[in-house]
Protein backbone atom coordinates (compact mmCIF):
# COMPACT_ATOMS: atom_id res chain seq x y z
CA UNK A 1 0.00 0.00 0.00
CA UNK A 2 1.38 3.63 -0.35
CA UNK A 3 2.23 6.16 2.43
CA UNK A 4 -0.46 8.00 2.87
CA UNK A 5 -0.16 11.58 1.31
CA UNK A 6 0.14 14.81 4.20
CA UNK A 7 0.58 17.90 3.91
CA UNK A 8 2.33 20.18 6.48
CA UNK A 9 1.60 23.78 5.14
CA UNK A 10 3.00 26.65 7.19
CA UNK A 11 1.89 30.50 6.44
CA UNK A 12 3.88 33.89 6.58
CA UNK A 13 7.18 34.55 8.15
CA UNK A 14 7.72 30.66 8.65
CA UNK A 15 10.50 30.56 6.01
CA UNK A 16 12.67 32.79 8.35
CA UNK A 17 13.00 30.52 10.99
CA UNK A 18 16.04 29.96 11.98
CA UNK A 19 17.19 33.67 12.09
CA UNK A 20 13.45 34.52 13.03
CA UNK A 21 13.21 35.79 17.10
CA UNK A 22 15.40 32.48 17.74
CA UNK A 23 14.20 32.91 21.43
CA UNK A 24 11.09 32.23 20.55
CA UNK A 25 11.04 30.19 17.17
CA UNK A 26 14.43 28.09 18.03
CA UNK A 27 17.22 27.93 15.85
CA UNK A 28 15.62 25.26 13.12
CA UNK A 29 15.63 26.83 10.01
CA UNK A 30 12.53 25.75 7.63
CA UNK A 31 14.68 23.38 5.24
CA UNK A 32 15.63 21.55 7.99
CA UNK A 33 12.66 21.31 9.77
CA UNK A 34 11.31 20.48 6.15
CA UNK A 35 13.49 17.49 6.00
CA UNK A 36 13.19 16.02 9.62
CA UNK A 37 9.27 15.98 8.58
CA UNK A 38 9.50 13.82 5.42
CA UNK A 39 11.88 11.53 7.70
CA UNK A 40 9.39 11.35 10.72
CA UNK A 41 6.57 10.75 8.10
CA UNK A 42 8.70 7.76 6.76
CA UNK A 43 8.97 6.24 10.19
CA UNK A 44 5.06 6.95 10.28
CA UNK A 45 4.30 5.43 7.04
CA UNK A 46 3.48 8.70 5.76
CA UNK A 47 4.18 10.50 2.63
CA UNK A 48 4.93 13.68 4.21
CA UNK A 49 5.59 17.39 1.78
CA UNK A 50 6.01 20.74 3.16
CA UNK A 51 5.44 23.67 1.77
CA UNK A 52 5.68 27.49 2.96
CA UNK A 53 4.33 30.53 1.45
CA UNK A 54 4.21 34.57 2.69
CA UNK A 55 0.97 34.55 -0.19
CA UNK A 56 -2.31 34.20 1.19
CA UNK A 57 -3.77 32.93 -2.32
CA UNK A 58 -1.51 30.83 -2.38
CA UNK A 59 -1.68 28.89 0.74
CA UNK A 60 -5.89 28.86 0.24
CA UNK A 61 -4.90 27.17 -3.47
CA UNK A 62 -3.11 24.32 -1.53
CA UNK A 63 -5.76 24.00 1.14
CA UNK A 64 -8.10 23.10 -2.22
CA UNK A 65 -5.60 20.50 -3.31
CA UNK A 66 -5.51 19.29 0.61
CA UNK A 67 -9.10 18.50 0.13
CA UNK A 68 -9.02 17.59 -3.32
CA UNK A 69 -6.80 14.77 -2.56
CA UNK A 70 -8.45 13.92 0.59
CA UNK A 71 -5.32 14.75 2.36
CA UNK A 72 -4.61 15.46 5.73
CA UNK A 73 -3.13 18.76 6.49
CA UNK A 74 -0.69 20.38 9.76
CA UNK A 75 -0.97 23.97 9.38
CA UNK A 76 0.41 26.52 11.47
CA UNK A 77 -1.22 29.60 9.26
CA UNK A 78 1.29 32.04 11.24
CA UNK A 79 -0.58 35.26 11.68
CA UNK A 80 -3.29 34.38 9.47
CA UNK A 81 -4.26 32.00 12.26
CA UNK A 82 -5.85 35.17 14.10
CA UNK A 83 -7.87 36.84 11.77
CA UNK A 84 -8.04 35.19 8.18
CA UNK A 85 -11.51 33.87 7.44
CA UNK A 86 -10.56 33.39 3.98
CA UNK A 87 -7.92 31.08 5.41
CA UNK A 88 -10.23 29.30 7.83
CA UNK A 89 -12.95 28.77 5.12
CA UNK A 90 -10.48 26.63 2.87
CA UNK A 91 -9.33 25.04 5.86
CA UNK A 92 -12.69 23.71 6.43
CA UNK A 93 -12.64 22.39 3.18
CA UNK A 94 -9.96 19.80 4.35
CA UNK A 95 -10.47 16.14 5.45
CA UNK A 96 -9.11 16.77 8.59
CA UNK A 97 -6.28 19.62 9.63
CA UNK A 98 -4.02 19.99 12.66
CA UNK A 99 -3.44 23.68 13.53
CA UNK A 100 0.49 23.78 15.61
CA UNK A 101 2.10 26.40 16.55
CA UNK A 102 5.81 26.29 17.44
CA UNK A 103 5.16 29.13 20.46
CA UNK A 104 2.91 29.49 22.94
CA UNK A 105 0.43 31.56 22.01
CA UNK A 106 -1.43 31.85 25.20
CA UNK A 107 1.65 33.43 26.67
CA UNK A 108 1.94 35.76 24.29
CA UNK A 109 0.52 39.53 23.40
CA UNK A 110 -2.81 39.30 23.46
CA UNK A 111 -3.99 39.15 19.84
CA UNK A 112 -2.38 35.75 19.54
CA UNK A 113 -4.83 34.31 21.63
CA UNK A 114 -7.21 34.23 19.57
CA UNK A 115 -7.85 31.61 16.60
CA UNK A 116 -10.38 31.49 13.69
CA UNK A 117 -8.82 27.93 13.04
CA UNK A 118 -9.53 26.04 16.46
CA UNK A 119 -13.16 25.09 16.07
CA UNK A 120 -12.91 23.52 12.96
CA UNK A 121 -9.41 21.69 13.68
CA UNK A 122 -8.67 17.90 14.70
CA UNK A 123 -6.33 19.04 16.79
CA UNK A 124 -4.18 21.99 18.39
CA UNK A 125 -0.58 21.54 19.36
CA UNK A 126 0.54 25.01 20.78
CA UNK A 127 4.07 25.72 22.66
CA UNK A 128 6.03 22.41 22.08
CA UNK A 129 8.94 23.84 19.51
CA UNK A 130 9.23 22.68 16.31
CA UNK A 131 8.55 19.60 17.96
CA UNK A 132 4.95 20.05 17.79
CA UNK A 133 4.91 19.09 14.11
CA UNK A 134 6.20 15.55 14.78
CA UNK A 135 3.26 15.50 17.11
CA UNK A 136 0.61 16.65 14.55
CA UNK A 137 2.34 13.96 12.65
CA UNK A 138 2.10 11.50 15.18
CA UNK A 139 -1.59 12.00 15.42
CA UNK A 140 -2.20 11.86 11.69
CA UNK A 141 -0.80 8.63 11.95
CA UNK A 142 -2.68 7.25 14.69
CA UNK A 143 -5.96 8.38 14.54
CA UNK A 144 -6.41 9.11 10.58
CA UNK A 145 -4.19 6.96 8.80
C1 LIG B 1 3.02 31.09 15.20
C2 LIG B 1 2.37 32.06 16.19
C3 LIG B 1 1.75 33.22 15.46
O1 LIG B 1 1.16 34.12 16.39
C4 LIG B 1 2.79 33.96 14.67
O2 LIG B 1 2.18 35.01 13.93
C5 LIG B 1 3.59 33.09 13.79
C6 LIG B 1 4.00 31.79 14.29
C7 LIG B 1 3.78 29.97 15.94
O3 LIG B 1 4.13 29.00 15.25
O4 LIG B 1 4.06 30.07 17.13
O5 LIG B 1 3.98 33.47 12.69
O6 LIG B 1 2.00 30.49 14.43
Amino acid sequence: MSARKVLVLNGPNLGRLGTRQPEIYGAVTHTQLAEHLVETGRGLGLDVEVRQTDHEGEMIGWLHEAADLGAPVVLNAGAWTHYSYAVADAAALVTSYVEVHISNVHAREGFRAHSVLSAKAAGIIVGCGVGGYDLALAHIAATLG
